[in-house]
């Protein structure tokens, strides 16, 4: 399954509003459009929107060869900051960018606009192959961590439609299943967006990996009866002390699993980490419409006129994570000393 695709000269995005119902692509050909895709939803998940987000400045790239170097560097660091503006929480978004102006930036100043235009595209598509490479990392390392079947519950969807493929907490889910180590899938439907009722099942339901979905309030009773061996979830950005942002509900899910003594699992490449915050409360949370609550498919759910609030993410904190899995290995129980340890074995410090 594949939600993105770089045909050479556009940007082709399976529009994941209209899922699972209708499969309808989206040819992006200017960055306007891909910042409006991103900021419309038709293209989301952490690691797709960086990677949507490359593609967008390859297009304003490729739209501006003709122009004098430094017109073609100014036009395309413009781009640049307008599709950093398009969702605020996913850090991966701004990682990719900054990618993406460090290869500008290693031209001389008379570098010709084709070259750097060819450049561009090339990191691009090297943003993007990387992703399904460390999505399989990050499932091998998180499947390694079950000996035997489980029952695994999970948040919204962060699968292929999420990436670019395979997926991150998704992805250790698809290895369980392809080890032979999972018994059930625990969907976890994801009010008000429904990622995980549109987007995760459906994503199951294609590859025949067992499932349930159930409503975000059932949790808490699966737990009670013993049906829940572990929760993986994904992150849209990771603190330097381990705290970390996730769709809405997600915190929850971690004070529940405390409360059972179940292990709570983020999955999340590197590209998540945001080692400049101190901790969660630095996070930026995003803010939707409340008609997105209010709302259902155009529908009205609740009286005309009625208030409603829409936070798209919230913040786990450190404390109630077991650990945190990525393609270069595992931070059990992270807080600023693990998290430091990590960051100086992956050299990132
Ligand atoms: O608002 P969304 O659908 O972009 O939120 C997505 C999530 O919260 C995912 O869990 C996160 O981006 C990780 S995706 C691999």
């Amino acid at each position: 399954m594949k939600a993105i695709e770089w045909t050479g000269s556009v940007l082709r995005l399976l529009d994941q509003r209209l899922l699972p119902h209708d499969q309808v692509w989206i040819d992006c050909d200017r960055a306007e459009a891909v910042a409006k895709a991103i900021v419309d939803m038709v293209v989301r998940g952490a690691p797709a929107i960086a990677a949507a987000a490359a593609y967008g400045v390859t297009l304003e790239a490729r739209s501006q060869t003709a122009a004098s170097p430094a017109a073609f560097r100014q036009q395309v660091e413009a781009v640049m900051q307008q599709l950093e503006q398009t969702r605020p929480t996913a850090v991966n978004l701004k990682w990719a960018l900054h990618r993406m102006k460090a290869v500008l930036q290693a031209f001389p100043a008379d570098a010709t606009a084709a070259a750097m235009a060819h450049a561009l595209e090339q990191e691009a598509n090297q943003i993007a192959s990387e992703d399904v490479a460390t999505n399989r990392a990050i499932g091998e390392v998180g499947a390694a961590l079950f000996a035997n079947p489980v029952n695994i519950l999970t948040h919204c969807n962060t699968g292929s439609l999420a990436t670019v493929g395979y997926g991150t907490a998704l992805g250790v889910i698809r290895r369980l299943h392809e080890l032979r180590r999972l018994r059930m899938v625990w969907v976890d439907e994801t009010r008000p967006y429904l990622q995980g009722a549109r987007l995760t099942a459906f994503e199951l339901s294609a590859e025949q990996i067992p499932y349930r979905l159930i409503t975000d309030n059932t949790a808490a009773y699966l737990m009670q009866q013993g049906a829940v061996d572990a929760v993986i979830v994904g992150a849209d950005r990771i603190a330097r002390n381990g705290d970390t942002a996730n769709k809405i509900g997600t915190y929850g899910l971690a004070v529940l699993c405390q409360h059972h003594h179940i292990p709570f699992y983020v999955a999340a490449p590197l590209s998540t980490f945001d080692w400049s915050l101190a901790s969660g409360q630095d996070i930026p949370i995003e803010t939707r419409n409340a008609a997105e609550v209010t709302h259902l498919f155009g529908r009205a759910l609740a009286p005309t006129g009625a208030e409603a609030l829409h936070v798209a993410f919230d913040v786990t904190p450190h404390s109630l994570i077991t650990a945190i899995i990525t393609e270069a290995g595992v931070i059990e129980q992270p807080a600023l000393a693990s998290m430091q340890a990590f960051r100086r074995r992956v050299g990132e410090a």
